[in-house]
């Protein structure tokens, strides 16, 4: 066998699939084409053994080393990881060159949320805009991989904009659902020009995940949302960066939006994954933020430490939909979150938690973030709006070492940024008397007409010094 082939196999058999649920634990082979268990149905995650993981040594010298190389798998975020993700050496890997995003301090939102210092970890600095780009490039690979010629996903906009791009670069055909008029023009905009096939459908995010659901049983199609542990594989990686970004200095918090919640169960397995291997000796806490109108897990939450509930075994086999939900942080706006049994699990692991914030609190908070000369896109926001939260309820010390995870560009939604600043971002768009629903922003910035005059504009800054 030539030497390739050999790793090829040798990693091959190192990796499973394997169903979550206790109950069921079925284990399938690493190139099976598969969603969901199909013994049971339950969510699937990849694993690698621990024996695989053992003969590696000095993981990190090895990573930090590939900083400086050309291979694009180690100009990759993501690839540069790769002893930890399910591929072999010769795998035809899918890179845009995701990852490598960065941390920055965030003095203004530190003191907008009691806290001496915040970090800030930037995935809206991936090539499409979003976190999506660090999952797409491993479950496109795997795509190629299994000789699909569709990929498809459901999408609030950015899993869309960034499965059309990979899929282009594979050459693929990329087919994505998305609810009509619900998602922003930017991210439309970026799934036509990676020249998606795009099936505006009528009903919300939770509609259009049922038939992706549906669709998955056509042996053309490849399902690249985040119920795809593929997606995870790449995202975990995310868990990685940040560590080496903190000099391997555990954070005390690491807080992230949750919407169909693969993020947060990606980031969970990263840290996880980190402990098995002794490269951390403890996990950061993981809390995931939700916006109030769109929920179902921060609620189930709730209900559990009302009830005691210590762990995820105890907790009800099934969630409770938002039936309707409701925000105008539009990328969240989910009401059956596919992903909510890994994130719960990651959550309850680490001792953090899950809740909720207002429209008011992640529209300021977004501007917050702003002023520190950053940026996002709203659900992103929810994160310092969260930590804003914990900290007043003490689930946050001031001087803890605290890392919010932003998912998306600011450019991924101008018109929410521009309507908040005006005054006139309001929850009640397309309704009949938006006013009675409109967020009174405490950070507007709007222009200003001045005069074409120099004094004009030197009296203008005076004033809004
Ligand atoms: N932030 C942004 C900017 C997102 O686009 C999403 C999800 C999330 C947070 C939530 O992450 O789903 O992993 O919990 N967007 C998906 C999409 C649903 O279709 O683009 P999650």
């Amino acid at each position: 066998m030539a030497k390739n082939a050999r790793a090829a196999a040798k990693k091959d058999a190192e990796a499973v699939q394997r169903c979550i649920l206790p109950a069921c634990g079925a284990q399938f082979e690493i190139r099976e084409a598969l969603l969901v268990c199909s013994r049971c149905g339950g969510p699937l995650e990849v694993e690698l053994s621990s024996d695989s993981l053992a003969h590696h040594t000095n993981l990190k010298a090895l990573w930090a080393s590939r900083r400086g190389s050309l291979d694009p798998r180690d100009r990759s975020g993501v690839w540069r990881f790769r002893e930890l993700l399910p591929f072999e050496e010769s795998a035809p890997v899918v890179t845009l060159g995701e990852g490598n995003t960065p941390l920055y301090d965030a003095p203004r939102c530190a003191e907008y949320t009691g806290l001496r210092s915040l970090r800030l970890k930037h995935q809206g600095c991936n090539p499409t805009g979003s976190f999506k780009d660090t999952g797409m490039t491993t479950a496109v690979t795997q795509a190629v991989l299994l000789g699909a010629r569709t990929v498809a996903c459901a999408s609030t906009g950015n899993t869309a904009a960034s499965l059309a791009a990979y899929a282009a670069r594979a050459g693929l055909q990329c087919a994505i659902l998305v609810p009509r008029g619900q998602i922003t023009a930017a991210k439309l905009a970026q799934s036509m020009d990676y020249s998606a096939v795009i099936c505006e459908i009528a009903g919300n995010f939770d509609d259009c995940m049922r038939l992706i659901q549906e669709l998955a049983g056509d042996p053309s199609m490849y399902i690249a949302n985040s119920i795809n542990p593929f997606r995870i594989e790449g995202q975990k990686t995310v868990a990685f960066e940040l560590l080496e970004q903190c000099g391997w200095k555990v954070p005390g918090h690491v807080v992230v939006p949750g919407g169909n919640m693969g993020n947060s169960s990606a980031l969970g397995k990263g840290f996880s994954e980190l402990m098995d291997l002794g490269l951390i000796e403890r996990l950061p806490k993981l809390s995931i933020v939700q916006a109030e109108g769109a929920a179902p897990v921060a609620k189930l939450f709730a209900e559990m430490n009302r009830t005691g509930a210590a762990n995820a075994s105890e907790i009800s086999d099934t969630l409770e939909p938002v039936q309707n939900p409701k925000t105008l942080a539009t990328a969240i706006k989910i009401g059956s979150p596919v992903s909510w049994r890994k994130a719960l699990r990651a959550v309850l692991e680490s001792r953090g938690q899950i809740i909720t914030v207002s429209e008011e609190e992640i529209a300021d908070a977004k501007a917050m973030i702003g002023r520190d000369g950053i940026g996002c896109e709203p659900a992103s926001a929810t994160t310092v709006a969260g930590i804003k939260k914990l900290a007043a309820a003490g689930h946050i010390r001031r001087d803890e070492d605290v890392v919010a995870v932003l998912t998306g560009h600011i450019l991924k939604d101008p018109d929410y940024a521009g309507n908040y600043h005006r005054g006139m971002l309001s929850l009640g768009a397309g309704e009949k008397k938006p006013a009675e629903h409109r967020i009174a922003g405490e950070f507007q910035n709007p222009p200003e007409q001045v005069a074409a005059t120099k004094k004009a504009i030197l009296e203008s800054l005076k004033r809004r010094r």
